[in-house]
């Protein structure tokens, strides 16, 4: 049987970093797979989680089966965390939340949500995104369309491109938006622009679904969630999915959710059904062990001050790394300016180099970073920065 599958490419990103741990030299820099980094390049556990696992360890008292949609405490708590503790769809009937796997597992299910209610329905993708949203929403039938996003030359959104390209997409097809820290060039949507897309999904009937993989290292947690808290206020339907990943550095531990918003509390029991039958054919249930640190932290206001306050750290170390980077590669000889990455969002930009560049640091300097030049910032700190300046200025002078 096997003999008949094909060889398929790997997987850009978790290639790169597989690459990157079988490389021997000391002085190698991670700047592949969005993890966070601290100074010392070590990705720890966050101490609000480590406090939340010991208080976890002596509470509980079963490993039985959570049930489909997981953890009842947690999809409260990411609600609130999403849409905030006062917003009025929290009380209207009309949101249904599941914990997932992941905001991998988040996608994928709400993917399949929307392929039962409409089978026809095409995805609109940003030119670039990361690059698994098309492989795996689309093997949950989706035709992918494109719409224009980000303009390698003015390193910033083409906002007349994609506004116009948004005006032609047909009602009941999926725009599919980055919620903030956009992966991967980190150039996001400005209040105006989220506002002006919902009055194109308004006028032309699509439905928004936004990938919020990395609230509170953008501009913290309530600005990086400005778009999809006034879509729930504005549009009728809706999908959010969200991921733990990044902000409670629950990587490993596959935490997130689906979210989606029906137009009435009817059609929301009915959504909420479908979601659990698809999540039953796929993966049964989710893990939970994630879902349960979550609930504990932001469950109690102590652990989720210490989280909160965590969590801006990383916010604040990177946003210095984006300007100690801009500022140790603009003096180059080639003229080159990066002063977008001191200006972007969240934990990637596009450094604009060429291949044989990106070739060069990764083959003679061990600096590795996505083929498409996107950096995380993450990777850099008080130690490697000198190195990774004069490495990154040495190819482009030479
Ligand atoms: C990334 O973009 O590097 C992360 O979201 C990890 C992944 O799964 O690709």
């Amino acid at each position: 049987m096997f003999e008949s599958l094909k060889p398929v490419a790997g997987d850009p990103i978790l290639g790169l970093m597989a690459a990157f741990r079988a490389d021997n030299r000391d002085h190698k820099i991670d700047l592949g797979v969005g993890v966070y980094q601290d100074d010392s390049g070590r990705t720890p556990v966050m101490k609000s989680v480590k406090l939340a696992e010991a208080k976890l360890m002596e509470l509980e008292n079963t490993k039985a089966y959570q049930g489909i949609a997981g953890d009842a405490g947690y999809n409260q708590l990411m609600m609130a965390l999403l849409f905030g503790a006062d917003h009025s769809i929290l009380n209207s009937d009309r949101l249904v939340t599941l914990q997932a796997p992941g905001g991998s597992g988040s996608l994928r299910v709400g993917a399949e949500v929307v392929q039962r209610a409409r089978p026809d329905a095409k995805l609109w993708v940003g030119v670039p995104t990361w690059p698994n949203h098309i492989p795996l929403m689309g093997s949950a039938g989706f035709e992918i369309e494109e719409y224009p996003y980000y303009d390698k030359t003015t390193h910033s959104i083409n906002i007349d491109a994609m506004m116009e390209t948004l005006n032609q997409v047909p009602a009941g097809d999926v725009v599919l938006l980055h919620g903030c820290c956009h992966n991967p060039t980190g150039a996001d949507l400005q209040p105006e622009h989220w506002d002006q897309i919902a009055d194109i999904a308004l006028e032309r009937g699509f439905i928004p679904f936004i990938d919020i993989a990395y609230q509170g290292l953008g501009q913290g947690l309530d600005a990086d969630a400005y778009g999809l808290r006034m879509m729930a206020d504005r549009l009728p339907e809706l999908l959010v999915a969200s991921s733990c990943s990044k902000n409670f550095g629950l990587y490993r531990e596959r935490t997130g959710s689906i979210t989606l918003v029906a137009e009435s509390a009817e059609q929301a029991k009915i959504v909420s059904a479908q979601s659990m039958s698809i999540a039953r054919q796929i993966y049964s249930m989710p893990p939970a062990h994630g879902a349960l640190l979550v609930s504990l932290i932001l469950g109690d206001d102590q652990l989720r001050a210490n989280w909160q306050a965590e969590l801006e750290e990383v916010r604040l170390r990177i946003k210095s790394m984006r300007t100690l980077l801009t500022d140790g590669i603009n003096d180059n000889a080639a003229g080159m300016d990066f002063s977008h990455i001191k200006q972007q969002q969240g934990m990637f930009s596009f450094l604009g180099i060429t291949s044989d560049q990106l070739n060069r640091l990764r083959d003679e300097f061990a600096i590795y970073i996505v083929g498409s030049t996107r950096v995380n910032l993450a990777g850099i700190n008080s130690n490697n920065i000198d190195y990774l300046t004069q490495s990154i200025r040495t190819v482009l002078d030479s």
